[in-house]
């Protein structure tokens, strides 16, 4: 894979929703807006195949060539979110069922099941039309597959085929009924036929293995996609996926795996964004692939879903877009270029409004476009560079999901509560799978791993043993890979390691004060009483007066045994107590910080030659000051700053040091 030249600035644009000869204005007004970059034909199959084996790739053509005359190059979409009318009608098995058995009705989006052999059979053949006639284009120069992966099908032949993929897994069936104790409420099952897909709660064990099945499923349809389009590719072209930051359904490594590049889309809805929680969202999609990614759909001031199709503040999405890029993120794009006069989406917002001239946001867009072009030979080939790992865990958060214990305990909020004090100190973080090497880390904060396997334990081991500092919170180490609880007081093989031990552990109605030497807060929702195990293990808080259980009882304690350092955090603190907590662990592990003005973040990406740039993104809605204490040159402005320079409202400095 070649790496990028350019820091794309793009917007899905869907030509076949316009007559042709509205294209050239387009195009013009695209060009003037500074797009380089366009994504097309995602959703466009009844277009390009308006029956079956009658392909209509033309206009698709001339479109790549009408942008390409104005130096706009196209990232393509495999339209299969969208199944045409004719397809489901000719194979109405391809229509997947939802959970109360019902067919899924055509007419919106991820109408198909993605294992009905029917409709594997019409991808394959639609996708190898579409990569013969545009994978050699010159101007076409990656592909999406599918978009947003989402819908979870309950036909007949997902069950069969989740019994098959249990029985490749399990062997036999006593090994699934031991796994997943199936003697409780009598499930022992005497065939594969009996396991059904799980319909609200179930044993957590088959619960558990339904999400990674979703995940096998989907990356059997993806890898059918991958091996029709790859043989007729160029070498440089890339091929991703649009995936939902968060979004929990499957286990994005695995999907990410066959892919070239990780992308995703970010929307706000309703609100603002809160750059201290966003940002782990940039982190987690770059740890997908360990590289840098794509932001291939983003919010041109509103959407037309949430709640309140509020627009975002004037410039705050030209710093949404900049902080992408501080995270890591090679391109941008505009979900979408025009509103289409008919359809599900009329009120999202774009660049150009229906009557077909710029919307007021176009000229934020302009501006971003600018300091793109101005900037995109510094930052090419640049990366983020981390000394502290979040591990991150799809099994963890789905054991931790089907049982919560506390309707309010979250995985999601609760990693982001570990990330919040880091953003805030502008520290860099990756966010790796729980199961990465963890070599070249200084500090690694495992939120919440409950479930534990051997790779992890190992690592974490070792990583500790080389003199790295570990944090372990709340829920770790309670279960085995079948959801099963392990057979030890958690964090059951971390304990010796941690010099801890949780003797037990309470969902709470109400905080519970917390005090140690230097730290006083309180604990929301979750409270561990832990047994010190070893000599070396301080305790470093303690529960005050509470529910009896836990009064006085150690709650948060740190191991300086051996070369490395393990705190064991059993509360969930406040959020003052929390940015104590993690700024005293940055501290002691040593790791460099940057002050900055609240709201604004300086992130730095470091060029292939060793130089590091800094970011510098004002967040707020008004202009600032910001101090570094360095001379240095700003790249967007093309001018010196000596130490202090003024931020305006929503912008973005770009610097090196001298
Ligand atoms: C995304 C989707 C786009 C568009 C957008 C609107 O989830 O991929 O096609 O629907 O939402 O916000």
């Amino acid at each position: 894979m070649t790496p990028p030249s350019r820091l794309h600035i793009g917007a899905a644009y869907y030509p076949e929703h316009w007559p042709e000869e509205r294209w050239p204005e387009d195009i013009r007004l695209m060009k003037a807006a500074g797009l380089t970059v366009v994504r097309m034909a995602e959703f466009a199959w009844s277009t390009m195949e308006p029956s079956e084996g009658q392909y209509n790739f033309d206009w698709l053509e001339r479109a790549i060539a009408r942008l390409a005359e104005n130096d706009i190059l196209t990232v393509l979409g495999t339209p299969t979110a969208a199944p045409p009318a004719w397809l489901v009608t000719q194979y109405p098995a391809t229509l997947a069922v939802d959970e109360t058995g019902r067919r899924v009705q055509f007419g919106n989006r991820c109408h198909a099941c993605v294992n009905s052999p029917e409709f594997h059979a019409a991808v394959e053949r639609f996708v190898t039309a579409m990569a013969k006639r545009f994978g050699p284009n010159p101007h076409v120069i990656g592909w999406q597959i599918d978009n947003e992966y989402n819908r979870v099908c309950y036909c007949d032949t997902c069950r069969l085929e989740f019994q098959q993929f249990l029985r490749r897994k399990y062997g036999s069936l006593e090994n699934l009924n031991a796994r997943w104790t199936t003697a409780y409420w009598s499930q022992t099952y005497s065939a594969w036929e009996q396991i059904p897909l799980p319909i609200g709660p179930h044993n957590p064990g088959l619960m558990l293995e339904f999400r990674r099945f979703v995940g096998a499923s989907y990356r059997r349809f993806q890898k059918r996609q991958l091996d029709a389009l790859r043989p007729h590719l160029k070498p440089s072209d890339r091929v991703t996926h649009n995936f939902m930051g968060w979004f929990g359904g499957f286990d994005h490594y695995e999907l990410t795996a066959d892919l070239d590049l990780a992308a995703w889309d970010w929307y706000i809805g309703s609100g603002h964004n809160d750059p201290l929680a966003q940002g782990v969202i940039h982190d987690l999609t770059r740890g997908f692939k360990r590289k840098n990614f794509w932001l291939m759909e983003t919010q041109p001031g509103n959407v037309n879903w949430a709640g309140v199709n509020n627009s975002l503040y004037m410039g705050e999405a030209h710093a949404m877009a900049w902080q992408a890029v501080a995270h890591g993120a090679e391109a941008v794009l505009y979900w979408q270029w025009r509103s289409a006069l008919g359809g599900q989406e009329q009120y999202h917002g774009t660049l150009v409004d229906p009557s077909g001239q710029p919307r007021p946001f176009y000229q934020e867009a302009q501006w971003l476009a600018r300091e793109f072009a101005a900037v995109s030979d510094l930052l090419s080939g640049s990366e983020v560079r981390a000394q502290v790992a979040m591990l991150h865990d799809y099994d963890s958060r789905w054991s931790i999901e089907g049982q919560r214990h506390h309707r309010d305990f979250d995985y999601v909020e609760h990693f982001t509560h570990y990330y919040r004090p880091l953003a805030a100190r502008n520290v860099n973080v990756d966010v790796l799978h729980a199961d990465q090497p963890l070599d070249g880390y200084r500090l690694v904060i495992a939120p919440a791993l409950i479930i534990l396997n051997e790779t992890r334990v190992r690592h974490l081991k070792a990583f500790v043993e080389n003199g790295g500092h570990l944090v372990l919170t709340l829920r770790t180490g309670v279960k085995d890979e079948y959801n099963a609880l392990l057979p030890s007081r958690p964090p059951g093989p971390l304990a010796e390691l941690a010099g801890v031990e949780v003797e037990e552990y309470y969902a709470l109605e109400m905080p519970v004060p917390v005090q140690g030497e230097w730290l006083t807060g309180s604990s929301l929702l979750w409270a561990e009483r832990l047994q010190v195990l070893r000599p070396d293990c301080k305790v470093v808080a303690r529960y005050q007066r509470a529910n009896g259980w836990l009064d006085h009882q150690p709650a948060i304690t740190e191991t300086t045994g051996g070369t490395g350092r393990v705190w064991y955090v059993g509360v969930n603190l406040d959020t003052a107590a929390q940015t104590k907590l993690i700024t005293r662990i940055l501290n002691t592990a040593g790791i460099p910080q940057i002050e900055s003005p609240p709201g604004v973040e300086i992130r730095t990406r470091r060029r292939p030659d060793g130089e590091e740039i800094y970011i510098v993104i004002n967040h707020n809605r008004s202009g600032t000051r910001v101090r570094l204490p360095w001379n240095g040159y700003e790249h967007i402005g093309k001018r010196p700053v000596q130490g202090t320079f003024e931020l305006p409202a929503y912008s973005t400095a770009v610097l090196t040091r001298k």
